[in-house]
């Protein structure tokens, strides 16, 4: 149409009270070339011994009138069995590296107070220790990812501990682990060689660490079966010399190394913005600012496949999810937050992301699982609510173990607030375990649902069925008061007499469907 006809089309148009509807996003998914599995571990979770983390968040001890499990509450263990937490990681964070695995055994009352010093200078009274965390995994039918101690630590200590976890000799710290009721050695998935070595793990060089890590390994020494995953700490977003120093390194001594990438709104560490009542400009800055993590990925991959092109090595994004200022009249140690539809749309968009990358982000750990950060869940005494974040993870149960297929985006507009600006549609297409194609689809526009015709050549598509997250407001979330203000509701749609389906994504949304 020339400009002048064009002109005249939407004066008619105008006139007649007509809209021009946009043009639909278009999402391709290619089924005939399967990715890389996503690994079920990409959907693990993280429990430091950090505020109310684990002490009256998960952990009450047997004795108390909480209903519980060998000291493991009921209601959160059955909550957290609902989304199917493949793995947890334990004791920490900048915690585990002043742990010392000998405190957390033996009888309860015989273990030794020490202060918590990273976290809100508390007492650490270690009724929680080897015994009971392998308990919990065991409630939750999870791995265990046990994080060792570099920072105060020794290779000693650390072979010491991988030998009374993981040895079916008859071994004086064998016999120990079975004095104290565990006779068959337990299963560790993976175990890190410190956390955060770069800082509050001992502020140390990548060269420098990966010194210290070669001869830590050497001597965690376990049966081959019971044989851990060794994990490298690697860097932050910051920094990509340690995934390049680490994977030329340790290639022959690792399974993979770690990095860590916290989402904050404003940026800034001093002033990180709140959970709540934010405004449309915090909104996109977090949206925004997660949506990084793809390119930390593309960095730190890029970076390892110099020295692992066949990508022997995983990047373990072993600490991830938004960070906030706490709450007021909370004890600023203890790191608590709210959680909005906003870290559920988060939370997706970085599942979207790690499907991406699958063969080499082969296990993430959200930090952290109860009442810490972005967590699953919150507890007060007695009390439990699902955050958003959880209801994220459970709609996205199905992309465990799937096959990731390849997604592209047509026509997919921008969202902006000033200058920043982000893609309007997420998107993500797996083959489920069960055979079913899965799609799940992010709005991060906050004001304007969007349509997503799609394409998937090779495929009639009848319908798609599945979940919606979604709210009036950006900040949605639920309170002891009202537990179910925000939670996920059955979604359907479809195809027309031309055998097209277009979903109709609402604003600020996230979708989990089977395609039928
Ligand atoms: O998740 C909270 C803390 O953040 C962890 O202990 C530490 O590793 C990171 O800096």
């Amino acid at each position: 149409m020339n400009p002048i006809k064009r002109g005249v089309f939407a004066l008619c148009m105008l006139a007649s009270g007509g809209v021009f509807a946009a043009d639909p996003v278009s999402l391709t998914i290619d089924t005939a070339k399967p990715g890389a599995i996503i690994n079920k571990d990409v959907y693990g979770q993280f429990a430091e011994h950090l505020g109310t983390g684990i002490y009256e968040g998960i952990w009450v001890g047997p004795k108390s009138k909480t209903p519980n499990t060998k000291g493991w509450r009921n209601d959160v263990v059955g909550a957290l069995k609902d989304i199917k937490v493949p793995l947890v990681r334990w004791p920490g964070g900048c915690f585990a590296d002043e742990y010392h695995w000998r405190d957390g055994i033996g009888p309860r009352e015989k273990r030794p107070v020490k202060v918590n010093t990273n976290w809100g200078g508390v007492d650490e009274s270690n009724a929680v220790g080897t015994h009971e965390f392998f308990d919990l995994v065991d409630l939750l039918g999870a791995d265990a990812y046990v994080n060792g101690n570099l920072g105060t630590g020794s290779a000693q200590e650390m072979s010491e501990w991988v030998e009374y976890m993981t040895s079916d000799s008859k071994s004086t710290l064998a016999n120990m682990r079975r004095k104290n009721g565990r006779d068959k050695p337990f299963k560790v998935a993976y175990f890190a060689v410190g956390n955060e070595a770069w800082g509050c793990g001992g502020n140390m060089s990548p060269q420098y660490y990966s010194d210290l890590y070669k001869q830590v390994e050497t001597f965690l020494r376990a049966p081959k079966q019971y044989r851990p995953k060794i994990i490298a700490s690697g860097g932050n977003d910051n920094d990509v010399a340690w995934s390049d120093v680490l994977s030329k390194e340790l290639k022959k001594q690792t399974d993979g190394i770690s990095f860590h990438y916290y989402t904050i709104p404003t940026g800034k560490w001093d002033v990180k913005g709140a959970s709540t009542s934010f405004q449309e400009n915090e909104w996109i800055s977090t949206l925004s600012n997660t949506l990084r993590m793809e390119s930390h990925i593309q960095k730190n991959t890029a970076a390892m496949d110099k020295h692992d092109p066949e990508k022997k090595l995983g990047l373990f994004v072993d600490e991830w999810g938004t960070w906030y200022d706490v709450e007021k009249g909370t004890n600023p140690g203890f790191l608590f937050q709210q959680n909005t539809l906003r870290d559920a749309v988060v939370a997706a968009l970085n599942f979207n992301i790690f499907h991406a990358h699958a063969d080499r982000v082969r296990m993430t750990n959200i930090a952290q699982m109860v009442n810490v950060l972005q967590a699953m869940i919150l507890t007060d005494k007695d009390k439990m609510i699902l955050t958003p974040t959880y209801y994220a993870y459970q709609m996205y149960v199905p992309f465990q173990n799937a096959t990731s297929l390849p997604v592209s985006l047509q026509n997919n507009p921008d969202y902006s607030v000033g200058n920043v600006k982000i893609p309007e549609i997420s998107a993500s297409a797996a083959r489920g375990t069960d055979g079913k194609l899965y799609v799940a689809l992010v709005n991060t526009n906050p004001n304007q649902p969007a349509d997503v015709a799609l394409n998937i050549p090779g495929q009639a598509v009848k319908a798609v069925k599945g979940r919606v997250l979604t709210a009036a407001a950006m900040d949605a979330h639920n309170t002891f008061a009202a537990p179910q203000a925000i939670k996920p509701a059955p979604f359907s749609a479809a195809a027309g007499a031309d055998g097209k389906l277009t979903v109709k994504v609402p604003a600020k949304a996230v979708i989990v469907v089977a395609v039928e």
